[in-house]
């Protein structure tokens, strides 16, 4: 028997929620999952995980995104430009095809009761083993900025954004799975102590291949090596001619000798639909312009009804706040009955 924290057990455990939900057993789960409001949603979110909140969203499954606007201050001094950021991402998303009717979009900050939860929570994990998670010491490194306590323990946080409204599967890179084995750990731990308030959470396993850069790095806004979701064509025709390329003519898909244009034809691959190896052999001695032509016009072609749709909501920003004001309005509702049981289950009823 593997032990319960072991990546073959999430996997195990993962594939037995898919083969519920290809059946339609959809009506036991509540997804929820979350994005810091950082920055635009580039193409790495899209094929990495907003395809999967569409496809979890309209097979019925009970869906809830949060925007995590105090995760933005794990790791940086200021708030700059978070409302623009927060609107932006709401944009997004139902540019993207979430739709507001079926799953909740909401804010940390606009939900106190969710927040509160964090006080009980923190009392159920150990110092050490806050600092053991190594997600959270990667985050910081690369950050460059302090360990700050709110970065220690985000992931604490976060374990309030799932449990709050009993969310039970969490869409999830391997990465990410020392995240929810936290929730598990506080969810299995207050419920032992105070009585069962909460469910069992398990990270639904994303199984697309993550979609590189255009340079074949990490695909990430501060490379310069994304192209956003609301770029117009222009913008991203302009960042895929200024990629990097290599010196040799043939077009070869290589991702560990040639990552810049393997990035170019994974990305002209997944918005076609082709096979990367395909398209290599199809432009061949064409050379890295002919290719970059190709994959412009695959991005921009993928994306134009996204972006059409998008440009609607630019043009009505008083939609995007009601859809907000709607989504926080039901986070409440949610996290202040899940809050008066956690009160009721500590006996803290006066
Ligand atoms: N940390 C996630 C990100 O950076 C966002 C997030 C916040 C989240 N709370 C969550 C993801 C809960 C999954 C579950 O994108």
């Amino acid at each position: 028997m593997p032990n319960e924290g072991s990546y073959e057990a999430a996997l195990r455990r993962s594939n037995e929620i898919q083969a519920d939900l290809d059946v339609g057993k959809t009506d036991k789960y509540t997804m929820l999952t979350g994005d810091r409001p950082t920055g635009r949603l580039h193409l790495g979110h899209y094929f990495g995980t907003l395809v999967e909140r569409v496809r979890l969203q309209n097979m019925g499954v009970n869906t809830n995104i949060i925007i995590a606007d105090y995760q933005v201050i794990t790791d940086r001094d200021t708030t700059e430009h978070i409302q623009d950021n927060v609107y932006n991402m709401v944009m997004d998303y139902l540019a993207c095809g979430i739709d507001p009717d079926k799953t909740m979009i909401f804010t940390h900050s606009a939900v106190p009761a969710e927040n509160q939860l964090l006080l009980p929570f923190l009392s159920l994990v150990s110092e050490a083993e806050l600092e053991r998670n190594p997600t959270v010491k990667a985050e910081q490194e690369a950050s460059g900025h302090a360990l700050t306590g709110l970065l220690l323990t985000y992931p604490v946080h976060q374990a309030c954004d799932i449990l709050f409204c009993k969310g039970n599967i969490v869409p999830v890179g391997r990465d990410q799975l020392p995240h929810i084995e936290v929730t598990r750990l506080i969810a299995r731990r207050f419920n032992e102590r105070y009585g069962k308030v909460f469910p069992s959470v398990d990270g639904l396993l994303t199984s697309t291949p993550l979609l590189p850069g255009l340079d074949g790095r990490k695909m990430s806004k501060s490379y310069g090596n994304a192209i956003a979701i609301s770029m117009t064509e222009e913008e991203t025709a302009k960042r895929i001619k200024k990629s990097k390329t290599d010196s040799e003519r043939n077009i070869t898909f290589d991702p560990v000798n040639r990552p810049e244009i393997s990035g170019l034809l994974s990305t002209a691959a997944i918005c076609s639909g082709r096979d990367p190896k395909e398209i290599a052999d199809e432009i061949g001695m064409g050379g890295a312009g002919q290719l970059k032509k190709y994959v412009t016009e695959a991005v921009n072609g993928y994306f134009a009804p996204i972006r059409e749709r998008r440009h609607a909501y630019e043009n009505d920003l008083d939609y995007v706040k009601d859809v907000l004001h709607d989504g926080n309005r039901r986070a409440n509702e949610i996290a202040e009955q899940t809050l008066a049981e956690v009160r009721e289950a500590m006996g803290m009823v006066y």
